[in-house]
């Protein structure tokens, strides 16, 4: 009796016991993610951008709100990894400096359509109003939904001001003037236009920095 009250604790009591099992499974996990996790918000290669690195213009920004809105993240990722393949499918691979200004990242986890971290300047912006009205018009064999309302809806008016306000408070350096003069770049503009030249900016002025960083091996 008495020595089976002393029973030590061991790895069958944690195996047979399910309440402590999910406990100690969520504190292993924890701290396996702080383990990899914290380190990055301290490591020089995750925090300072890369050379060529600028925050998005008030179009720009409106396009990529427009992108979140839209789900495109869902089907698309914006991250090139380091494979031979991939490299050679959608260009030099991505640097974690090149993300610096973005809040929320958009790498996605979902490829149904191609990477699109690097699809700036790949296609004309004509190539792009096509295909967003209708893919299949492009792509014959395209799954990728038609967004037709882009084109007909105003950007103009848009609360781009206050969302560079938030995005400063997060650390991306907007000037006071760049702030004022935002919703100028807005007149006129649809949708479209605004997501257009958002695909437009996708991995353009970094392109050279990566470029570089694949040829010397560097991450
Ligand atoms: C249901 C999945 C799906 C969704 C949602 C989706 N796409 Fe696509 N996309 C695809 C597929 C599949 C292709 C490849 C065929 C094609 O070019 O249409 C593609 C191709 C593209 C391309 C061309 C890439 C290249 O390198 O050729 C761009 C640009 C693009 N999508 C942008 C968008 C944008 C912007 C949105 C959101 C407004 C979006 N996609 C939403 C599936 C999707």
């Amino acid at each position: 009796m008495s020595s089976q009250n002393k029973k030590r604790f061991s790895h069958e009591t944690l195996e047979t016991n399910v309440g402590l099992l999910i406990i100690f499974s969520i504190v292993v996990i924890l701290f396996a993610g702080l383990a990899q996790i914290v380190p990055l918000f301290f490591q020089h290669s995750t925090t300072t951008p890369v050379a060529g690195a600028k925050p998005y213009d008030s179009l720009q920004l409106i396009g990529r709100d427009l992108y979140i809105r839209e789900g495109c993240v869902g089907c698309h990722s914006q991250q090139i990894r380091m494979l031979q393949s991939e490299v050679q499918r959608y260009g030099p691979y991505s640097l974690s400096g090149e993300f610096v200004y973005d809040h929320p990242f958009l790498w996605g986890s979902k490829r149904t359509g191609p990477d699109l971290a690097r699809v700036g300047k790949r296609y004309s912006d004509d190539w792009h109003r096509v295909h967003l009205r209708n893919p299949r018009d492009v792509v014959k064999e395209s799954n990728m939904p038609a967004y037709p309302w882009l084109q007909r809806n105003t950007v103009e008016g848009s609360n781009v001001q206050a969302r560079m306000k938030a995005l400063r408070a997060v650390g991306v350096p907007y000037t006071d003037e760049e702030i004022a003069k935002a919703p100028e770049q807005l007149v006129g503009k649809t949708e479209e236009d605004a997501l257009v030249a958002y695909l437009q900016s996708l991995g353009v002025a970094t392109r050279a920095a990566a470029e570089q960083a694949v040829a010397e091996g560097r991450r």
